[in-house]
């Protein structure tokens, strides 16, 4: 199929699940842009002919999720600094020369919807950072850059979490411990960056870190609070997030390199949070 349309698409596996397609598009509406946004499935060990034949057929960027973070590193000819630094790709951008450029949108995602969305203060704050995989990784530089006072990773695998800080310790005052060895009483920030929440679990903290101005984030979301939102909430946290606008600003910063224009993120949050709230009243 030849098409004179832009294309957009998110490649994943599986994908059906994915909300991008709805998020673009909203936002293609708002902006008056012209462009079409689907969910892709390709075959694990094909993306890369995959992204070819869709580049081929009017693509002009995509999203990578899993299973193909790796695969989307290796297709991009240039990586911004900030790519580099978080060693991961989930963006790609068509140049003009037919080679793709690879970008990572998660930190800038997680800073937007923190400090503009829920208007939470960084800068001077004890964070606390649960998990130590990729999706904590894609967020490090861009928290360090808020200036907090103190950021400390806490990993189930503790090596993970220590070598993690290490590799950002030019960055700000970082350090990486197991989840077990979580010392400090309180902190004003608790993130969980752990894949825990898709599981239905909980990552073993003890429930003295919160006080009344703490605010608790997840970096996941889902219909109903996360066992990790509800814990919090149990445990005396003053604020409780999930990460749905967090989905929704790394999108727009990726909809902003493809389309050089920002879309307005707030009414789309608002309309993925209803369709939730349907869901759940008629579960
Ligand atoms: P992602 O790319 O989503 O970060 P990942 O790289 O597989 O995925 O990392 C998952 C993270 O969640 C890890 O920090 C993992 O801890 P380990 O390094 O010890 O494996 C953490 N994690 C997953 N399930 C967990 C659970 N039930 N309790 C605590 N931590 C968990």
């Amino acid at each position: 199929m030849t098409s004179n349309i832009d294309r957009y698409a998110v490649f994943g596996n599986p994908i059906a699940h994915s909300k991008s397609p709805q998020i673009h598009t909203l936002f293609a509406k708002q902006t008056k842009q012209s462009l079409v946004y689907t969910a892709e499935l390709a075959e694990v060990g094909q993306f890369e002919p995959a992204v070819k034949n869709f580049i081929a057929n009017g693509g002009k960027g995509l999203n990578v999720t899993v299973p193909f973070k790796q695969d989307a590193w290796s297709c991009a000819a240039e990586h911004s600094a900030r790519a580099r630094r978080a060693g991961a790709v989930n963006t790609l951008m068509l140049q003009t020369d037919g080679s793709l450029f690879g970008d990572t949108t998660d930190g800038t995602g997680l800073m937007r919807d923190l400090m503009q969305n829920h208007g939470v203060t960084i800068k001077g704050k004890d964070i606390l950072l649960i998990g130590a995989g990729g999706a904590v990784r894609g967020v490090l530089e861009a928290l360090l850059e808020q200036q907090p006072s103190s950021l400390l990773i806490a990993n189930r695998t503790k090596h993970k979490a220590v070598q993690l800080a290490d590799d950002f310790a030019d960055l700000g005052q970082i350090t990486g411990c197991g989840l077990d060895e979580i010392k400090k009483a309180r902190f004003d920030i608790i993130i969980n960056g752990t894949s825990a929440s898709l599981q239905g679990d909980l990552p073993p903290i003890p429930e003295t870190i919160f006080n009344d101005d703490s605010c608790s984030y997840d970096m996941m979301y889902a219909a109903q609070a996360t066992p990790f939102m509800r814990w919090s909430s149990a445990n005396g946290a003053g604020q409780v997030f999930d990460g749905l606008g967090m989905l929704v600003e790394q999108a727009a910063e990726s909809f902003f390199i493809w389309r050089d224009v920002r879309p307005e993120t707030v009414p789309v949050i608002k309309q993925l949070r209803s369709a939730f709230e349907q869901q759940k009243n008629s579960a």
